[in-house]
């Protein structure tokens, strides 16, 4: 059976609902590093850093500004009125999504990145202090990294990273001797955005609340890509981005559990997630509005739970499937390619993106010349500088897939890669 037999569901079906795959891009193969121009189709395989948005989506965002635009919890009129049950059913759908018992556990956030800073506010500022400890991995995104490394400077906490293999796996020996009765908060990536690990989020909750610690999961890799049950996980908190899941961006979303949010006190104040205020003093508002200050993104808001039921429609475990597929077949073809380095687990177990160096070529050239043959990919450090250091290289190119890329497209990488190989050599 070929590789696209293999295929979960309908590709191209799905290809169909998102025109922006059709474009035109790139320069002349003949005259690589020439420009941008318009003559060669579009490979996107840069949806690690965002995803395209089907047209159900973008037709929510219209309808919204088309029919109902309105601000939320303000108004008694009819269109606030829509607006605001649109609006809260969208926490219901992404609480369902991933297994919270309801919209009191889900606050929407700008992205992953205002989830973490959020918690780290909120939570780590008022309850971290000289003796405690956070226990991060080396694979963190800046996201987690750099917020609990400000935060471990302001409360004097320590931060502690759980060591990487060679294999670009968790060591959960060490993880087992960095996570201690002085551990307050174990935050961790369930899919490494540049290893492509899947890395064990159940056995380190197990771990941490074993020393009475909570356990933050960054789900911006995972959720997009995976079913995630926060049940399952046993995770206190959970981030993901809806920009990288069909959704638009401007709109994230923060699990906490409830009894947690609870006991935290807001991020921001201002409207909307009060109760009541007078001159002395404010009391606020239930969860999840009392950490949704201000107006929220509204429309982003309904156009995220729109993006999780087009991929609901799909299926979870048909996603996985597909981009395990991709992956796998990534992996293989550049590795049979000669000359290139892959980082992080084997092709067979891995999250959907393909992170490598091709020898003698440096990152951003590889980009750079791979924009010429249409193949949008990305390079730099990201967002994982000190992993790139410990890799022992400035940059890497990365490859990440979705539900609607193809194994053509990975030929089309694999083809130009091997062109800009040449081209150095
Ligand atoms: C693993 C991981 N965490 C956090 C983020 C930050 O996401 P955002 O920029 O949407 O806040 C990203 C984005 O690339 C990511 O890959």
């Amino acid at each position: 059976m070929g590789v696209q037999e293999q295929y979960p569901f309908d590709v191209e079906a799905v290809r169909a609902d998102f025109p922006i795959l059709d474009r035109k891009v790139g320069g002349d193969p003949e005259s690589p590093g020439e420009g941008p121009g318009d003559d060669t189709p579009l490979v996107y395989l840069d949806s690690a850093a965002t995803s395209h948005t089907p047209d159900p989506v973008v037709d929510a965002i219209a309808d919204y500004y088309r029919s109902y635009n309105a601000n939320v919890h303000r108004g008694i009129h009819q269109l606030s009125q829509e607006a605001s049950v649109a609006y809260e059913e969208a926490h219901d759908t992404v609480a369902d999504f991933i297994g919270a018992s309801g919209r009191e556990e889900i606050v929407f956030t700008k992205n992953t990145t205002e989830a973490m800073n959020l918690v780290a506010y909120a939570w780590g500022l008022e309850e971290l202090g000289p003796g405690d400890n956070v226990v991060l991995s080396q694979m963190e995104h800046h996201a987690s990294l750099v917020t609990w490394q400000q935060i471990g400077k302001r409360t004097g906490a320590d931060v502690r990273f759980i060591e990487v293999t060679d294999e670009g796996r968790l060591d959960m020996e060490h993880a087992a001797e960095c996570i201690d009765d002085d551990t307050q908060m174990v935050s961790v990536v369930h899919v490494s955005n540049t290893l492509g690990t899947i890395n064990p989020i159940a056995e380190l909750a197990d771990l941490a609340h074993d020393h009475d610690a909570y356990v933050f999961a960054d789900g911006a890799q995972s959720v997009p890509t995976r079913p995630v049950d926060v049940e399952d996980l046993g995770v206190d908190f959970l981030a993901f981005s809806g920009h990288k899941m069909c959704g638009p961006t401007g709109i994230g979303a923060l699990y906490g559990r409830e009894e947690i949010l609870e006991s935290m006190q807001p991020y921001l104040y201002g409207g909307d997630m009060i109760r009541r205020v007078s001159f002395e003093d404010s009391t606020w508002e239930d969860l999840p509005w009392k950490f949704e200050a201000g107006t929220p993104s509204i429309a982003q808001g309904i156009a995220f739970a729109a993006a999780i039921e087009y991929i609901e429609e799909i299926g979870m475990e048909n996603v996985r499937a597909h981009e395990d597929l991709l992956a796998e077949y990534a992996y293989d073809e550049l590795d049979a390619l000669g000359g290139v380095e892959i980082y992080g687990p084997p092709g067979d177990d891995r999250g959907g993106l393909v992170a490598f160096n091709v020898e003698g070529v440096h990152a951003h050239d590889l980009s750079s010349i791979l924009n010429d043959y249409g193949v949008a990919i990305r390079a730099g450090d990201h967002c994982t500088q000190p992993l790139h250091d410990e890799l022992g290289v400035a940059a890497s190119a990365r490859a990440s897939f979705y539900l609607y890329n193809t194994t053509e497209e990975v030929d089309a990488l694999v083809d130009a890669v091997g062109e800009a190989r040449d081209l150095f050599a």
